[in-house]
């Protein structure tokens, strides 16, 4: 097999794990403009390198002719949850999706590995697009927590470190590195919706003042500009007081406001 091939490979990975990077950012994107929750944090990708691919293929006996079929993790996504429980939503997430079908599921946060990899992994059957008509190839998608991810990352380069042959008092360490981080994630789900509803607050602070910045400057358009300074100045009034609700009955008054000078300036011309 030459660099050519290799290349022409590789080609349809790379695009499915960039579509897929923009897909799953557009799903997070969608939560934050709802004001809803969001269960993904953040998301992540790479085509397996052409050594990785010969390692594994070398590690496992795969020949040639099976490498697409048996290395199936030649593209791989990360999504990284803030809360376990954000993982099985992804999971139902991805479920209701028709760009992408999972045949494959491996629960490694029920059955922790016995390195303590902890981890919830789908494989799915993903089509792109080429010049020579549709290719349908399996993507891994790997679904973990903040905390797992940070574990997980960190024994990675240990198992570099050491070629795979970690000693036996770091994985030790390990071990009892990956209880702490079960812990861990069971306290973060117990603070689970009070941080929600922080974060949700945030969020609909940050639309509010988008939307009424919004408005202002319509108004601002539309002329009358000293009567627009002075809802600016109420706005800032308003945004020092950290109320929410009074933010948002601002909002809806300026709503209105908004309406009576479009109504204005539509008489004026004509
Ligand atoms: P490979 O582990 O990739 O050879 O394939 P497999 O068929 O054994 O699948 P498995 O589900 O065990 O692993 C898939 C992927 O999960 C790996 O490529 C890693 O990214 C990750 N993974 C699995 N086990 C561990 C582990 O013990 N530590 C770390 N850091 N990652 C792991
Ligand atoms: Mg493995």
């Amino acid at each position: 097999m030459d660099i050519q091939l290799w290349r022409e490979i590789l080609d349809p990975y790379e695009q499915a794990v960039a579509e897929l990077l923009v897909k799953f950012n557009n799903l997070k994107e969608e939560h934050r403009k709802k004001n809803i929750y969001s269960p993904i944090e953040s998301v992540s990708g790479r085509v397996k390198t052409v050594t990785s691919i010969l390692e594994k293929m070398q590690h496992k006996n795969i020949p040639f002719e099976r490498m697409e079929d048996e290395v199936e993790d030649i593209a791989g996504i990360r999504i990284i949850c803030q809360f376990v429980e954000d993982i099985e939503k992804v999971s139902e997430l991805i479920d209701m999706r028709t760009d992408m079908q999972v045949f494959s599921k491996k629960d490694y946060l029920t059955n922790k590995k016995k390195s303590g990899y902890r981890s919830y992994h789908l494989i799915v059957w993903y089509t792109v697009q080429t010049v020579n008509g549709p290719k349908k190839i399996q993507v891994e998608i790997q679904i973990r927590t903040m905390a797992m991810n940070f574990w997980a990352t960190t024994e990675h380069s240990l198992q570099y470190k050491y070629k795979g042959a970690i000693p036996s008092h770091v994985a030790v360490q390990l071990q009892k590195a990956a209880d702490a981080i079960f812990v861990l994630d069971e306290e973060m789900s117990e603070v689970r919706s009070e941080i929600m509803d922080a974060q949700l607050d945030s969020q609909i602070q940050t639309n509010l003042v988008k939307d009424i910045l919004t408005s202002i400057e319509n108004m601002y358009k539309l002329d009358n500009k000293r009567e627009v300074i002075k809802i600016q100045d109420e706005f800032y009034r308003i945004f020092q007081t950290h109320d929410i609700g009074e933010l948002e009955r601002f909002h809806k008054q300026l709503d209105i406001i908004a309406e009576g000078y479009r109504a204005q300036s539509i008489e004026e011309k004509n």
